[in-house]
């Protein structure tokens, strides 16, 4: 496999505790060239320009080229609803040819199919609850099988689908690279997704699925911090910045040793 980029400017580094605000202006000027996103835009459109800007990124560096990289990427994409899972899946899948494994978007595909998976599944997403994990753990083991490289966005969502996630991985020999942990405030996610206007983005359901997601939810970066393996990742930024942070942190963990 190969990466598309060899060194990264330095502009973000990996922090703590929740680090400052980020300007696109912090990526901009002397290093990489990055507009403001057009408001409002679709996530696509936004995953566009988060692209671009990866590429400026990778195609900037001294001697930029390709390198093979210490291993596939295998990571997960951890954060409250409207954080930006998605959008940076969309960059990241595309600058590091992995697959994009969404198991909101799976869901999504069984319920507009309406299949007996996505009925049981609409009632508690309507609610904003967490799927059962039966449901979930067979849906999302079925495709881990068949990847090499994957971005998994919206698993897992409690520490006993990252127990099972753990214990499939290991039987497959496929260890994670890392998991970035995208960090934004609530009332910003709120104000996000409202625009947005999914079905389940009713002010009184992304409300549920905070309160979901702060109580099972955000353990999971603890279980993933004892392995060494969290990221954090300042998200409220525009998209562009947000995916250069998660490309750099990512970067140094997946460059070859000493290069
Ligand atoms: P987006 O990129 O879509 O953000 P996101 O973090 O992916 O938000 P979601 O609302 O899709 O996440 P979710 O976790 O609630 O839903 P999921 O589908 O996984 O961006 C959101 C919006 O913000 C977009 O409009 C975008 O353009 C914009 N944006 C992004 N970045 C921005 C930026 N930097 N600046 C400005 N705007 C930006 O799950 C849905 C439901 O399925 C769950 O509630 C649950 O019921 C069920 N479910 C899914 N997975 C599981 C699981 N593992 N276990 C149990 N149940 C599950």
């Amino acid at each position: 496999m190969t990466i598309q980029s060899v060194r990264l400017p330095v502009v973000a580094s990996a922090v703590a505790a929740r680090p400052a605000k980020a300007t696109a202006a912090a990526v901009s000027g002397d290093e990489v060239q990055i507009s403001g996103a057009p408001t409002p835009a679709s996530a696509e459109q936004l995953a566009q320009q988060g692209t671009a800007a990866a590429e400026q990124a990778a195609t900037h560096g001294a001697g930029a080229g390709a390198a093979a990289l210490r291993g596939p990427l295998r990571m997960i994409l951890v954060g409250p609803p409207g954080s930006g899972k998605g959008t940076q899946a969309k960059i990241i899948t595309q600058f590091f040819k992995a697959t994009h494994i969404s198991t909101g978007e799976l869901l999504r595909a069984e319920v507009k199919q309406g299949t007996e998976l996505g009925k049981e599944a609409q009632t508690y997403m309507q609610a904003g609850k967490l799927v059962p994990d039966e449901i979930i753990l067979k849906m999302v083991d079925g495709k881990l099988a068949g990847e090499e490289s994957f971005i998994l966005d919206g698993f897992p969502r409690s520490k006993a689908q990252a127990e099972h996630l753990d214990e499939t991985l290991a039987k497959l020999g496929k260890p994670l690279t890392a998991v970035a942990n995208l960090m934004v405030d609530d009332e910003i996610v709120v104000k996000r997704l409202k625009e947005r206007g999914r079905q389940d983005d009713t002010e009184e359901i992304i409300r549920e699925r905070l309160q979901v997601y702060h109580s099972q939810t955000e353990p999971v970066t603890g279980h993933y911090q004892l392995q060494s393996l969290l990221e954090p990742v300042e998200a409220e930024g525009q998209v562009a910045q947000v995916g250069y942070n998660v490309i750099t942190q990512l970067n140094s963990r997946l460059r070859p040793q000493g290069c």
